[in-house]
């Protein structure tokens, strides 16, 4: 079953890349327009809808981050996430003008399907993003969007979240589309990398030596800092909690602008800390950080664009990730954080794919 891999987590690791062209292709028609076919977001629904609430959990909270800013980039619609636990036990402005998004790889947590099921009281709109078909969270939604990840089994998430990350994209762009806040020409070139991107991962999982190495070498660490800045902050929430459930070493994340404001004060001699620079608008502001955090001693990794190299001055190591788009790239800087939280459990001798404490679906409050 797991192909040759000691894990299904890398097996899904490297499932990627077909994970997110399924999930493409199958909204794609012969000239790349996106077909949702029976989801029902016309253009009179989108003039009527004013807010949007994306409601999930742990990894899929982190793809709905990046869905809140893709929705309000393209189609101009505000939206709040907020992790189900906490939307279900607080009064949420909800109303018939709407559209509640949950995310959920099994389509069975319980605090998101509690979430769904009050937004509908409310009479909000619903549309799921989840991964199992035919799951309680997909049949009691209005509309659903698949994604095309194929069965995940190991319990921390990698492949249902970079097709949970094609599918917001999508949905946002298809928004854009219909409300006409996005011209043709901005939409092809968001449309021609999204379909650029299964070939960009396979160059990432072909450079996994040099992780495993960096894995090998920094395995001992404890309290691990993630920090970036733009949609690298919550990329950055998705590599400290793949490192916490998996190697149980203990790590946070935070937007790196937020560093003096306190967190400057843990950062000592040997302390790992991985700083994604993926975003041009953002580049320089984050090479700062990452000397404020070396002239503590810190040891940072820093993860950046191919073309970017010259945090190779700054950083102590540096992962590429091949060019793209900044709206897109955490589909892509996921990845090597992965593939580290990976190695790093593995050479601590953990259970990879079953990790203490926790259940592939929390269907308990
Ligand atoms: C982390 C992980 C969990 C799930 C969360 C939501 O790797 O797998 O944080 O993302 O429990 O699960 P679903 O998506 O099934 O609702």
């Amino acid at each position: 079953e797991k192909e040759g891999y000691a894990h299904f987590m890398m097996k899904e690791i490297n499932e990627q890349p077909k994970g997110v062209y399924d999930t493409l292709h199958r909204r794609l028609d012969k000239e790349d327009n996106i077909v949702l076919d029976g989801i029902k977001l016309t253009k009179d629904d989108l003039d009527k809808i004013n807010k949007v609430y994306i409601v999930a959990c742990g990894t899929a909270y982190h793809a709905g981050l990046i869905g809140k800013y893709a929705i309000e980039k393209f189609a101009k619609i505000p939206v709040d996430v907020e992790v189900a636990s906490e939307f279900r036990y607080r009064e949420p402005f909800i109303d018939e003008n709407t559209l509640f998004i949950a995310v959920s790889q099994s389509g069975e947590t319980l605090d998101t399907l509690a979430a769904l099921r009050e937004a509908k009281r409310k009479g909000a709109r619903i549309l799921s993003v989840v991964n199992v078909v035919g799951s309680s969270v997909a049949r009691e939604s209005d509309d659903v969007f698949y994604t095309w990840a194929g069965p995940e089994i190991a319990v921390a998430s990698t492949k249902a979240y970079t097709t949970q990350l094609v599918s917001m994209y999508l949905i946002a762009l298809h928004m854009a589309m219909t409300k006409g806040s996005l011209t043709n020409e901005e939409y092809k070139k968001y449309i021609e990398e999204l379909k650029a991107m299964p070939g960009k991962i396979e160059k990432i999982l072909e450079n996994n030596e040099v992780i495993q190495q960096l894995a090998d070498e920094q395995f001992n660490s404890e309290n691990v800092f993630y920090i970036g800045r733009g949609l690298d902050v919550y990329v950055a929430y998705e590599g400290s909690l793949k490192l916490k459930e998996i190697s149980y070493i203990h790590s946070e994340a935070i937007a790196a602008g937020e560093l003096k404001h306190g967190t400057i004060a843990l950062i000592e001699e040997g302390r790992l800390v991985i700083a994604l620079a993926t975003q041009d608008k953002l580049y320089d502001k984050m090479l700062s950080n990452i000397q404020e955090v070396r002239a503590r001693g810190a040891y940072v990794i820093g993860v950046a664009k191919q073309g970017n190299k010259e945090i190779e001055k700054s950083a102590d190591k540096v992962i590429y990730i091949p060019d793209t788009l900044d709206e897109l790239s955490p589909i892509l800087s996921v990845i090597p954080l992965q593939i580290l939280a990976y190695y790093i459990a593995v050479a601590r001798g953990c259970d990879v794919d079953k990790p203490k404490n926790l259940a592939k679906s929390v269907t308990v409050e």
